[in-house]
This record gives C-alpha cells, structure tokens and sequence, in this order.
C-alpha cells in the first residue's frame, strides 16, 4: 500500500539493521513507549531471527512504513502461541516524530485490522496505552477501539508513575 510516498509493507529478516537504528531513534523521542534509549540491548542477529518468526507466523505481523528506503514508523501484532490464545494479541505502534499527523499510524492500524479479518484466525486485537498519551487514544479511538480497563503504575519513567488503560477490538 502507498499513501504520499509512503510504503507500507511487511518487514522481512533483511530490515533488522535500519529496524535497529529506527528502534534507537524514537526511544529517545518518545516518553510513551515501553523502552528508552539504548535499553533494547538487541543484535542484528536477534533482530533477523525475531523478524523471521513473525514472517512464518499465521498470527504475527510486523509492519513497517517507509520513505526513500528509510523506516519511519512501525507496528507489529503478535497472537498467542498456544491454542486457547492463539484468537488474539496485542500490538506495539510508533512513527517517528517528524512524520506525527499524516495519517501513517492511522494506515498502520488499519493494515493490521484488514489483515486480522483476511487472517480468519484473529478475532480480537487488544493494546495498552499510556493513560496520558491523547494522540494515540484518539487515533485508537477512531479506528473503533474500546476503552476497557486500566492498570496502574504501569509504567515507571524518571521516577514518575504512570497509568495506562487497556482497549480493545472484536474482529468478527
Ligand atoms: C501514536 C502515533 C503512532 C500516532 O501516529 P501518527 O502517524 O501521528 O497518527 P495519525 O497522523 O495517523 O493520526 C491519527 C489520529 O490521531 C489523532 N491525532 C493526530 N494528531 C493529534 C494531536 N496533535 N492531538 C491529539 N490527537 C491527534 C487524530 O485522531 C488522528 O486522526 P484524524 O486526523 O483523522 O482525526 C505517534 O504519535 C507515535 O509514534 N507516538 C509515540 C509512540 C507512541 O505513543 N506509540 C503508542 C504507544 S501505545
């Protein structure tokens, strides 16, 4: 799919070394992930290796966007390995700064919902997401997710608690 030069697709073994750099880059940008910068502690190996699974997984996905052959944002799904999980998942999405607010996040999010329905296996898609991070609830939101719970202090940044709600999305 492109959207304004920007390509979005599948990541494939041979993308772990720009993924790398990619992952480096927003970890120091953004404040709502679940890691900063220089904590991932991953080789180019490893990365190939992960990549490789979610590639030959039916309930995997990891997508990636992409301009002039650079990352520029991300998302991947993962389903549960075993039978009674293997129906749903939770999904990690970034892009970086310079690119907020061109609807990137919003095709990400909406490629993987497509392909959750093509999948025939996935019937649920869930997220957490850090109770203060307003642009990514709203671009949940207005791709239907549903606010569901919420877990406290689930994230320690600078000293700082943070809480975090969990939504969700029935695939039917
Ligand atoms: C969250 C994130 C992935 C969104 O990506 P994005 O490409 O900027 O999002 P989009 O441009 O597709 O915007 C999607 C929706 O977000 C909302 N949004 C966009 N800009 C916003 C802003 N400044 N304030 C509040 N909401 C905003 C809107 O609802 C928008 O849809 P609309 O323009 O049709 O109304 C991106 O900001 C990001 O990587 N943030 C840091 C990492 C992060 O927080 N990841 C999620 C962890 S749970």
């Amino acid at each position: 799919m492109e959207e304004d030069s920007v390509m979005i697709r599948e990541a494939v073994a041979d993308d772990a070394e720009k993924l790398l750099d990619y992952l480096e880059k927003i970890s120091a940008e953004s404040d709502f992930l679940t890691f900063g910068p220089r904590e991932l502690h991953l080789d180019i190996a490893q990365e190939k290796d992960t990549l490789d699974s979610f590639s030959i997984r039916d309930n995997a996905l990891f997508l990636v966007a992409e301009v002039d052959d650079n990352i520029i944002g991300c998302l991947n799904f993962s389903g549960g390995t075993r039978s009674r999980t293997a129906h749903t998942g939770e999904f990690g999405i970034s892009v970086l700064q310079a690119y907020w607010g061109q609807h990137i996040g919003k095709v990400l999010l909406k490629t993987l919902i497509s392909w959750a329905h093509r999948t025939h296996i996935i019937r649920r898609i869930n997220l957490r997401v850090r109770m203060d991070n307003v642009r990514a609830k709203r671009l949940y939101q207005s791709a239907g997710f549903v606010e569901e719970g919420m877990i406290k202090r689930d994230l320690l940044v600078n000293g700082k608690f943070y809480d975090s709600i969990t939504m969700g999305l029935d695939i039917n």
